[in-house]
C-alpha cells in the first residue's frame, strides 16, 4: 500500500507477505484518526460495518466513524458486550445478521475495532458472511496489536473449548494505534506484554535482551513502545508468511499456550487470570519442562522467568489466586486443547532463549512431575 503524503512519517509499516492476500500492518501513534484515509486508499468506494464492544465503543467508536465518514466511507455500527462471552454462537449470529441488515456487500468491509475478542468475532463474521467480506483490524489492546489481529485466525468459543469454530481469514489492513494503549489498565498492558516477550523467547535472543533493558520504556510509551510492537508484528508476520495454516512453524507462536489454556480453563476464563498472565506462567513452565528434560540450560530458564517477574507478571502456579485443580485435572484440560495430535501432547519447548521448537509426543510423566512440583512452589 502506498502511504498518502499527509500521513505522519512516525508510522512503521510491516508487510505480511502472503502473495495476492498480502497486507500492511501500520504501527504508530494517531492512526485511528487516519483510519478513513488509509482505508479509502485501498477501498475507496466501500461501506463499512464497524464491530466493537461496549467499552471500546465508548472511547473510540465515534472517532473511528468520523475518520471514515470524512474519507467518504459510509458506516454502520455493531456493538457487542465486552468480554469473552461475546465469542458465542448467539452473538456471532447477531453480528452476521447486523452485517446483512446493513446491506454490506462482498466488496465492502467489516472493521474490527477492539481487542482480541472483537477481532476474533468480527473476523469470523467477515469470513463467513456472504462467504467472505473484506476485513480491517483496528486492534485496541496490546495483545491484539502484537498477536491476534495479525495472521488471519478468527473464531468463536464452544462448550468444548475456546476458538474451536473458526476460519482463517486474513485482513486487508491492520492499524495498530499505539496511543490507544495509554488508556489500558496496567494489568491488561502487562498481560499483552507477555506476548511481546514471547517473540524474543521464540527466535530472537537480541530482542529479548533489548526488552530486558528497555521494558520500562515500552510500558511508558513513545518510541520504545512502537519499536517493541513493530518488532513483534514483524516476527509474527514472518512466521505467518512462511506457514499461514500452521502446518509447522506457526505452532511456535503457541509457546506457553498448552499450559496457559489449561490454566485459563481451570480459572473459568475469568478476571482471576488474564490470557497473557496464563501465557507468562505457561512460558515459564515450558522452560522448566525443557530444563527438566535436559534440553535447556537452567540459567536460560531462570532468565526467562526473571524478566517476566520483573515486569510484574505471574510466573508460578502458586501466583494464581484462589488455587488450582490437581495435576490430573490440569493434564486433562491440556488434552482437550487444540494442541493435541493423535492424542498426545504437543508442546513448544526451548533449547535456550530464542531457541524454541515444536515437540510432539511429549510423555506425560515429566509433565505431571513438573506440575506436582510447581504446585508446591514457595
Ligand atoms: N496466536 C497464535 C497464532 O496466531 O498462530
Amino acid at each position: 500500500m502506498k502511504a498518502p503524503s499527509d500521513i505522519a512519517p512516525t508510522v512503521t509499516t510491516v508487510r505480511v507477505e502472503l502473495g495476492a492476500r498480502a497486507y500492511d500492518i501500520a504501527i504508530g501513534g494517531g492512526l485511528l484518526a487516519q483510519a478513513g484515509k488509509r482505508i479509502a486508499g485501498i477501498k475507496p468506494k466501500a461501506k463499512a460495518a464497524i464491530v466493537s464492544d461496549e467499552n471500546v465503543a465508548k472511547h473510540y467508536l465515534e472517532r473511528c466513524e468520523r475518520s471514515l465518514e470524512d474519507a467518504g466511507i459510509k458506516t454502520s455500527r455493531i456493538v457487542v458486550p465486552a468480554g469473552e462471552g461475546s465469542k458465542s454462537f448467539s452473538i456471532y449470529e447477531q453480528v452476521v445478521n447486523s452485517i446483512l441488515d446493513a446491506r454490506i456487500e462482498r466488496s465492502d468491509l467489516v472493521i474490527a475495532l477492539g481487542g482480541g475478542v472483537v477481532g476474533d468475532l468480527a473476523g469470523f463474521a467477515a469470513a463467513t458472511a456472504l462467504r467472505g467480506v473484506g476485513l480491517v483490524q483496528i486492534p485496541t489492546s496490546l495483545l491484539a496489536q502484537v498477536d491476534s489481529s495479525i495472521g488471519g485466525k478468527t473464531g468463536i468459543d464452544t462448550r468444548h473449548g475456546k476458538n474451536l469454530v473458526g476460519a482463517f481469514h486474513q485482513p486487508i489492513l491492520v492499524l495498530a494505534d499505539t496511543d490507544i494503549l495509554d488508556t489500558l489498565p496496567p494489568r491488561e498492558f502487562r498481560s499483552g506484554y507477555a506476548e511481546i516477550a514471547k517473540y524474543g523467547l521464540i527466535n530472537d535472543e537480541r530482542f529479548f535482551g533489548w526488552l530486558e533493558k528497555n521494558w520500562q520504556g515500552v510500558f511508558k510509551g513513545g518510541e520504545e513502545r512502537v519499536r517493541a510492537v513493530a518488532t513483534s508484528c514483524r516476527a509474527k508476520a514472518a512466521i505467518v508468511a512462511r506457514d499461514e495454516r500452521e502446518a509447522g512453524e506457526r505452532a511456535l507462536l503457541n509457546l506457553g499456550h498448552t499450559f496457559a489454556h489449561a490454566l485459563e480453563a481451570a480459572t473459568g476464563y475469568s478476571e482471576r487470570l488474564l490470557h497473557g498472565e496464563a501465557v507468562a506462567i505457561g512460558i515459564v513452565l515450558a522452560y522448566r519442562l525443557s530444563a527438566k528434560l535436559g534440553l535447556c540450560p537452567q540459567t536460560d530458564c531462570d532468565r526467562a522467568a526473571a524478566h517476566l517477574k520483573a515486569v510484574g507478571l505471574p510466573t508460578r502456579l502458586t501466583d494464581v489466586k484462589g488455587g488450582l485443580p490437581d495435576s490430573t485435572k490440569l493434564l486433562n484440560l491440556m488434552r482437550t486443547d487444540k494442541k493435541v495430535e493423535h492424542g498426545s501432547l504437543v508442546f513448544v519447548l526451548a533449547r535456550g532463549i530464542g531457541k524454541a521448537f515444536v515437540a510432539k509426543g511429549v510423555e506425560i510423566g515429566p509433565v505431571r512431575a513438573l506440575l506436582d512440583e510447581a504446585r508446591r512452589d514457595p
